[in-house]
């Protein structure tokens, strides 16, 4: 058994693991007690990507569930609390209880997820997947719209224009260029691992990082990927936030349903292409995150886990 502060610190450790844009980890927390607090950093929010903050705070939402899921799977019930600003979010450890072994499961396929930009092959991920994956992000809090065959195709030409848009802004270039390969601050950023040598053929172009990693992406084409939209209600930081919870509670049950994820965030990174996407989706929500799913070879070890900022520089301990 251990105390209430030992078992947050634990979560927000195992927090370190979540996805964020550009592997930033825009993401501290502060333990106070019997209470944990979760603030965004913004030093390591990226200014013209995502000058509203939008890809920092879903970040920041995917960390905060994986530390709910590892307080669950450690027994601790918990409640939270997401006032408006800063802290993000407190989570107020309440009893410890007995490990949850269902939680437990959660808690490891967050612990080997990880982002696949390997081509997907012909074997399209199954329905009753599909259907689990968008039941996690209504469970999660916002919700999933899985693209038909004419909004893929809108969906491409859509990235497309952000790509070059993106590539013809020399600033948005250089900061790119800033969170991979040998210059990034230690601790962050994309490895040459998980870069493809090359880009895979796909009607959805992947994100060009604008160098060549060491991934063996295959030669598949997206043909049988799932395109989905991840979006809410409203468009404000709340929402951004809840909308992270829902994307690491979508990563838990497409790595349970053996379906990789690919996260796109250049079409919401660009005014007008975040408008087309609202269009596309009928105006019924605002769009948050574009997400690949797909079936990568089961017989290759999958792309190497990204790097994580050390613990010191994410967790502050504050005795009572
Ligand atoms: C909000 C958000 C946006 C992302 N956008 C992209 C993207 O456009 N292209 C991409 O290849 N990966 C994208 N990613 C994946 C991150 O690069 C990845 O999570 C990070 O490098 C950590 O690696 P991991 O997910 O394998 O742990 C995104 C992730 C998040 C959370």
């Amino acid at each position: 058994m251990s105390t209430a502060s030992e078992a947050l610190a634990r979560a927000a450790d195992t927090a370190r693991l979540a996805p964020s844009v550009h592997n930033t980890q825009p993401w501290r927390w502060v333990v106070r007690g019997d209470s944990l607090e979760l603030y965004a950093v913004t030093d390591r929010q990226l200014r013209e990507q995502d000058p509203a903050g939008r890809l920092m705070l879903l970040s920041c939402g995917a960390a905060l569930h994986h530390a709910r899921v590892a307080l669950d799977a450690a027994g601790w019930t918990h409640t939270v609390r997401r006032p408006a600003g800063e802290p993000l979010a407190v989570v107020q450890a309440a009893a410890p209880g007995p490990a949850d072994p269902a939680a437990m499961r959660r808690l490891q396929l967050l612990q080997v997820r990880r982002t696949d930009r390997r081509a997907v092959s012909d074997e399209p991920v199954a329905p009753e997947a599909v259907q689990a994956i968008t039941a996690a992000a209504t469970a999660g809090g916002a919700r999933l719209h899985v693209l038909n065959r004419d909004q893929v195709l809108e969906l491409a030409v859509m990235i497309e224009h952000a790509g070059d848009a993106e590539r013809h802004d020399e600033r948005m270039r250089a900061e790119t260029a800033s969170w991979v390969g040998g210059e990034r601050p230690a601790g962050t950023g994309l490895p040459d691992a998980v870069i493809p040598v090359e880009l895979p053929l796909t009607t959805v172009a992947e994100r060009d990082f604008g160098v060549s990693g060491t991934l063996q992406a295959g030669t598949g084409h997206d043909t049988a990927a799932a395109y989905a939209v991840l979006y809410g209600d409203g468009d404000e930081p709340a929402d951004w936030l809840r909308a992270g919870e829902a994307l690491s509670e979508v990563w838990v049950a497409a790595t349970d349903h053996g379906a990789a994820v690919l996260p796109l965030s250049s079409p919401i990174e660009l005014d007008f292409t975040r408008q087309a996407l609202r269009r596309m989706l009928g105006e019924v929500g605002y769009p948050f995150l574009v997400m690949r799913l797909g079936t990568t070879d089961p017989d290759h070890a999958g792309p190497a886990h990204t790097p994580r900022l050390p613990v010191e520089q994410v967790i502050e301990i504050v005795e009572d």
